[in-house]
C-alpha cells in the first residue's frame, strides 16, 4: 500500500503585476527580469488572505477528486506566511470547507513546504492514523518582501495549490527529503523580535533576505542528486519520467537541472512565467495545471521536487 493524489486544485489572487508594471515603480525592467528569471509576471493579493486562497484550492481539489469535506480527516498546510501565529492555516481552511472530522496542522519548511506536507499526510495515511488527506501549499509572500528591495521582490508572488491524497496500490514510490540548517541564513525571514520585560529589541519589521547566487548553487546541485536517489527507490531510471514538476523559483535552474540529468527540458512544465516563484504553493499549483491541461495519463510517473529556505528540500516519485 502507498499514497495516491486522487485530485489537485489551485487558486491565484485576481490581480496581475507584470515586469513593466514594476517597472514603473521600481529601477528595473521587463528585459533583466525576464531574461535572468523567466518570470514574466506574477498575481499578487488584494482582497485575498492566505487562508482564502488555501480554502478555495482545496474546495477546487475536493471537486476534482470527487470527495466530500466531511471525509477529509486530515489537513496539513505547508506556508511561512499564515495570517496568524494561531489559528494555523490548516485551522482555517477546516472551518472554512466544513473538514470538521479533520485533524489540522500547518508545517514549515517555505519552498519544500508541500512536499514536506505531502510527505507527513503519507507518513499518516501508512501508519493508518488518516484516510483521506488534504495537502495545500499556500503563501502570501508579497507580505514579507521588502519592496525597496529589487533583487528578492521582483520573484516571488501569492496563491496557493492543493492536493487530495489517499492509500491505494499505486501512487507514491520513491521519496527524498532532506534539511541543512547550517546554511539557514542564505534565505531567511526574521520573525517577531523580543519584546517583553526583560528584553526589548529593535521593532523594526524585517523582510525576506536572501543570496540569491548561493540559493541557486544549493539548487543546482542538491536537486538532480535528490532526484536521482529518489528515482532510484523507486526502482525506476530518469529515463521513465514523463515530467519533472519542479519548484518554480528560475528558469535558470530548471534548465540546470534538465541538463545535470541529461533530460530534455520540454519534460520539465513551467507556470513561473506567470506565477513567479510562490514558495510552498509552486508545486501543487504546477501539478494543477498539469492535470487541467490533460497532460496526466493514469501510469505515468512523476517527479515532484521542492527547495529552498531552511535549507530543505523534498523530492516525490509517484504514478499518476
Ligand atoms: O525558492 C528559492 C528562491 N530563490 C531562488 O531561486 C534564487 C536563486 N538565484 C537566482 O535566481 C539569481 O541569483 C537571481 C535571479 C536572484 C539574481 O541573478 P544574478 O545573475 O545572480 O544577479 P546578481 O544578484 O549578481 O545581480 C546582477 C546585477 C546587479 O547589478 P551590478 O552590481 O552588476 O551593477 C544587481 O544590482 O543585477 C542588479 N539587479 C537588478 N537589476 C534590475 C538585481 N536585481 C535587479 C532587478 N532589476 N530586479
Amino acid at each position: 500500500m502507498t499514497s495516491r493524489i486522487i485530485g489537485t486544485g489551485s487558486y491565484l489572487p485576481e490581480t496581475v503585476v507584470t515586469n513593466d508594471d514594476l517597472s514603473k515603480i521600481m529601477d528595473t525592467s521587463d528585459e533583466w527580469i525576464s531574461s535572468r528569471t523567466g518570470i514574466r509576471e506574477r498575481r499578487l493579493v488584494k482582497e485575498e488572505t492566505t487562508a482564502s486562497m488555501a480554502a478555495e484550492a482545496a474546495k477546487r481539489a475536493l471537486e476534482n477528486a470527487g470527495v466530500s469535506a466531511d471525509e477529509i480527516d486530515l489537513i496539513i498546510v505547508g506556508t511561512i506566511t499564515g495570517d496568524y501565529v494561531t489559528p494555523s492555516t490548516a485551522c482555517e481552511v477546516q472551518a472554512a470547507i466544513g473538514a470538521e472530522h479533520a485533524v489540522a496542522f500547518d508545517l514549515n519548511a517555505a519552498c519544500s513546504g508541500f512536499m514536506f506536507a505531502l510527505s507527513s499526510a503519507h507518513a499518516y495515511l501508512q501508519a493508518n492514523l488518516a484516510k483521506t488527506a488534504l495537502v495545500i501549499g499556500v503563501e502570501t509572500l508579497s507580505k514579507i518582501m521588502d519592496w525597496n528591495d529589487r533583487s528578492t521582490c521582483v520573484l516571488f508572488g501569492d496563491g496557493a495549490g492543493a492536493a487530495v491524497v489517499k492509500r491505494d496500490e499505486v501512487g507514491l514510490s520513491g521519496l527524498d527529503i532532506g534539511s541543512d540548517g547550517a546554511k539557514g541564513m542564505v534565505l531567511a525571514c526574521p520573525n517577531r523580535t523580543n519584546n517583553n520585560p526583560l528584553v526589548q529589541t529593535d521593532k523594526t519589521l524585517r523582510y525576506t533576505y536572501m543570496d540569491g547566487q548561493e540559493v541557486y548553487k544549493f539548487a543546482v546541485t542538491t536537486v538532480p542528486e535528490s532526484i536521482h536517489r529518489a528515482v532510484e527507490q523507486a526502482g525506476l531510471e530518469i529515463p521513465d519520467i514523463k515530467y519533472f514538476a519542479l519548484h518554480q523559483a528560475n528558469i535558470r535552474i530548471i534548465q540546470s537541472v534538465a541538463k545535470r540529468l541529461r533530460v530534455s527540458v520540454d519534460k520539465f512544465p513551467i507556470s513561473l512565467d506567470h506565477c513567479g516563484n510562490i514558495s510552498a504553493a509552486s508545486v501543487p499549483i504546477l501539478l494543477d495545471e498539469m492535470n487541467r491541461k490533460g497532460m496526466l495519463e493514469r501510469g505515468d510517473k512523476i517527479v515532484m521536487s521542492g527547495f529552498g529556505g531552511g535549507l530543505t528540500w523534498g523530492t516525490a516519485v509517484l504514478t499518476w
